[in-house]
């Protein structure tokens, strides 16, 4: 499986076949759901909409049987607090919200959490599940005493008509919430299908990214200040790197102030804005000597799942095409060796990005360097990084939280008809096993990815809410 650096350098540079025209278009979603949770009125954010999920004032809304959820508006708002995070829905038991996907692919789900204390519910002692289409995605979640609110963000594969968000509270006597929903077809070009597997010291090639559940972690703007889904194309968050940047003297900041040349089949405007590939931390040499030094970022992770690594490359700082090498580190191993962007791009400020799959090492950390490579000048900018972005990928079981399958997440809900869902949740969990010793057999083949993941995805939503009946109604304060 092992693929020389020359291979890997030709793949990725075919995978971005570099046609000379600019694109500037903007992004159109076909599906772009806003959701207002808990509230009767709609809400705007900037300049997005955001549409109240109760029924009786919203007939196209996606929460399933309302009756059994109930609405909470918080008595005293924060002055600024943008009108979504004043209202939410609380989840006695298991509720849904279904989506119609006319746009098959993979999706962007934000899952907004601002919990407040009502007269009568603390919605800080939320305990709770959540699954996306039969991913787990939060399991016994709690979101205790955030000074800003907390936007949880997921990409899904969809092959269905429909995404289907389910929130369950962990016991019976527990409750979840939610304040808003975001469901958005994402870009086309956002995910791609490869990425470069580092194992050790060894590079592979990996295959199927697609069709991976991922968590967004970090998304971060080196070098450059904090961007909101107001000034993103895509509305996502970026942060600056201040806070995971190993200080170094020999690097520096740099901005510019030039156009962003996006070109078609290198990276678009959706996978970085401008704002993100105008600002970055370089190695500069100034003399004769090249500098013995990298620049690193950290970032804390959870052992146990294996991580996206897209790093964003822009070469905003040379004087000339061509003199700029460097070499790119992952927990310390060789990721790619004499990175050259003038051969990928050909001009110069002209993005690119690649995508890295690894392991946390072993103190739950992926480590990012960039630094000079044996093919570096003098006199030359000698290691460039313009954006990080690091995201979760579920595990085997299909959860990007905890060892529970979805199966198994529902199976946990006390009350109901356990006659009927047990046999379910054990052929769940039993096609499961299978899968993965079948998966473990056959890796590297795309094919079976694919068709595996068909059967996969279908199984724990179609459990009908019937099976789950509860009689509790009442809502009491956990104060
Ligand atoms: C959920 O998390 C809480 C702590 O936040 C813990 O006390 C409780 O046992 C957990 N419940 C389950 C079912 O894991
Ligand atoms: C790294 O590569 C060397 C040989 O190039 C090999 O001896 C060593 O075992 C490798 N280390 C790991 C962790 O794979
Ligand atoms: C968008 O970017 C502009 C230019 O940097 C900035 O002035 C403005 O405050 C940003 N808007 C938001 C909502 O962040
Ligand atoms: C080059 O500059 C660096 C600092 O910018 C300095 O530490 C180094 O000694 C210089 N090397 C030479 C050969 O002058
Ligand atoms: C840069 O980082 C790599 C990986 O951790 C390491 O092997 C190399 O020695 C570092 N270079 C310098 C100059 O510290
Ligand atoms: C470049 O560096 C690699 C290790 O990073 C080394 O194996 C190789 O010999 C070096 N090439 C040259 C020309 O020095
Ligand atoms: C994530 O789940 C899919 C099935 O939906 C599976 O094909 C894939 O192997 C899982 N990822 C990992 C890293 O186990």
């Amino acid at each position: 499986m092992e693929i020389t650096r020359r291979s890997l350098t030709l793949t990725l540079f075919l995978s971005l076949y570099i046609v000379s025209a600019l694109s500037l278009s903007f992004f159109s979603p076909t599906d772009n759901y806003l959701i207002n949770c808990g509230s009767s009125v709609d809400a705007a954010v900037y300049n997005r909409h955001f549409v109240s999920d109760d029924d009786s004032y919203n007939p196209n809304s996606p929460l399933l049987s309302a009756t059994r959820t109930i609405p909470l508006a918080n008595q005293n708002p924060a002055p600024n607090s943008p009108q979504i995070y004043n209202t939410a829905r609380i989840f006695r038991k298991l509720s849904k919200y279904e989506f119609e996907v006319k746009d098959p692919g993979t999706h962007m789900v934000r899952l907004h959490f601002y919990p407040f204390v009502s007269s009568n519910l603390d919605l800080n002692y939320a305990h709770f599940h959540v699954l996306v289409n039969g991913y787990v995605v939060l399991s016994n979640f709690t979101v205790a005493n955030v000074a800003t609110p907390l936007v949880k963000e997921y990409f899904i594969w969809v092959e269905s008509n429909k995404l289907v968000i389910t929130f369950m509270p962990t016991r019976r006597d527990e409750f979840g919430f939610v304040n808003a929903i975001e469901v958005i077809s994402a870009p086309k070009d956002l995910i791609a299908d490869m990425a470069i597997l580092v194992s050790g010291n060894k590079t592979e090639k990996f295959d199927g990214l697609t069709k991976q559940a991922l968590e967004t972690l970090y998304r971060v703007n080196v070098g450059g200040p904090k961007v909101t889904p107001f000034n993103d194309t895509v509305w996502r968050t970026w942060v600056p790197d201040n806070g995971f940047f190993e200080s170094s003297e020999l690097s520096s900041r740099i901005y510019f102030s030039g156009r962003i040349k996006y070109q078609n089949g290198g990276a678009s405007r959706e996978v970085g804005p401008d704002f993100v590939y105008s600002t970055a931390r370089v190695i500069a040499s100034t003399n004769a000597s090249i500098p013995d030094a990298n620049m690193t970022w950290e970032f804390p992770v959870k052992e146990g799942f294996q991580y996206l690594v897209r790093l964003h490359f822009c070469d905003i700082a040379s004087m000339t095409l061509g003199l700029l090498y460097f070499n790119v580190y992952i927990n310390g191993h060789l990721a790619y060796e004499n990175l050259d962007l003038s051969s990928i791009t050909y001009m110069l400020a002209s993005p690119f990005y690649a995508d890295f799959v690894v392991d946390s090492d072993s103190y739950g950390i992926v480590r990012v360097s960039v630094g000079p490579s044996n093919m570096s000048m003098a006199r030359a900018v000698d290691g460039i990084l313009n954006g990080v972005e690091i995201m979760k990928m579920n595990n085997s079981v299909g959860s990007l939280d905890g060892k529970m399958c979805a199966g198994m997440v529902l199976r946990s809900w006390p009350r109901g008809n356990i006659g009927v869902l047990f046999p379910l949740v054990a052929v769940v969990c039993l096609v499961l096993s299978v899968y993965v010793l079948m998966h473990k057999r056959t890796v590297g083949t795309r094919d079976s990815v694919a068709r595996d993941s068909v059967a996969w995805s279908k199984l724990p939503t179609d459990v009908p809410e019937e099976k789950l009946k509860d009689g509790d109604e009442h809502l009491s304060g956990k104060a």
